[in-house]
């Protein structure tokens, strides 16, 4: 039998039709040199994940929807931040140690690091309260914005993850006056997501100077992207923290972190589908 040379990274989620995280990857690990794979798990359900990856000798995972919750009580310990937002995105198997790291945050802030200025006295408006929300306003406080003003379609979500954070102040879905007068707009909702509709929000009332946060990056420019930029406000897409979380998860596989240039962030736009 031909011996294996090669081992095992990937992600485990529930669709992965559309993740573009193989192609940056595989990239990566050539790039690198490195005797990888990285491949896509697309399952059903995660019930005994932790045998499997062992058994298999799986190095790493990336975790996506809908399993960066559950997917922690496999794993045998995870760092601060996975743990106070109850959320793991990368799994390293340390040698049958299974260590579970959330980037999400990082790559959150990588993006946010791209905007010329930003205030940190203004207060910050988060759209939705799904997955995403609590990295971005970890990501906020961390960054030292004063206040953080959230606003979801169901209500009594926001409010239970407000309840966790000091200075996160729940506001209802989409009201105007609110939205007008802060310094950042972040939308975690999948508003404007390839299969949903788009985010339903007029940017021509709001400061001048606010800046637009999309972390959905599929399509590339979604509705509220547009919007941004018809009222000359200063935005980042969400391919920022998809590459940002990206390049972090594989400093803790390689401990290195990989370099992005033009020719990789063309061929993620090439290959998104809603392109
Ligand atoms: P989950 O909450 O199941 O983890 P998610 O994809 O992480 O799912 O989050 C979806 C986010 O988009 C939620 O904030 C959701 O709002 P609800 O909590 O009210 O469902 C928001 N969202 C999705 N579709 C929406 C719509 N049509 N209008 C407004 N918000 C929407």
């Amino acid at each position: 039998m031909k011996r294996q040379t090669h081992s095992i990274i990937g992600i485990l989620g529930n669709p992965l039709k559309q993740s573009m995280s193989p192609i940056l990857h595989n990239y990566w690990i050539k790039q690198n040199g490195l005797k990888y794979y990285y491949c896509k798990f697309q399952l059903e359900n995660i019930k005994g994940i932790n045998k499997a990856i062992k058994k298999l000798n799986i190095k790493g995972l990336n975790v996506t929807i809908p399993f960066k919750k559950q997917i922690i009580k496999y794993l045998d310990k995870v760092d601060k931040t996975s743990s106070l937002l109850q959320a793991v995105n990368t799994i390293k198997n340390n040698n049958g140690l299974l260590e579970g790291y959330n980037t999400d945050v990082k790559g959150f802030l990588q993006g946010l690091d791209e905007f010329k200025s930003l205030s940190i006295n203004k207060p910050a408006v988060i759209l939705g309260a799904g997955g995403a929300c609590e990295a971005v306003i970890h990501s906020l406080k961390e960054k030292g914005i004063k206040e953080i003003y959230l606003m979801n379609r169901t209500t009594r979500k926001a409010e239970a993850i407000a309840e966790k954070y000091s200075k996160v102040l729940v506001k209802r879905w989409m009201k105007k006056d609110i939205i007008n007068n802060v310094g950042l707009i972040v939308n975690t909702t999948s508003l404007g997501m390839i299969g949903y509709p788009s985010l339903p929000l007029s940017l021509s009332q709001v400061d001048r100077d606010t800046k637009v946060y999309d972390i959905v990056y599929n399509p590339l420019e979604t509705q509220l992207i547009k919007e941004a930029k018809k009222n000359k406000l200063d935005y980042i897409t969400g391919l920022s923290m998809f590459l940002g979380q990206a390049q972090e998860s594989f400093k803790i596989w390689f401990k290195t972190k990989p370099t992005i240039n033009r020719y990789l962030i063309d061929k993620i736009k090439n290959n998104i589908v809603s392109k």
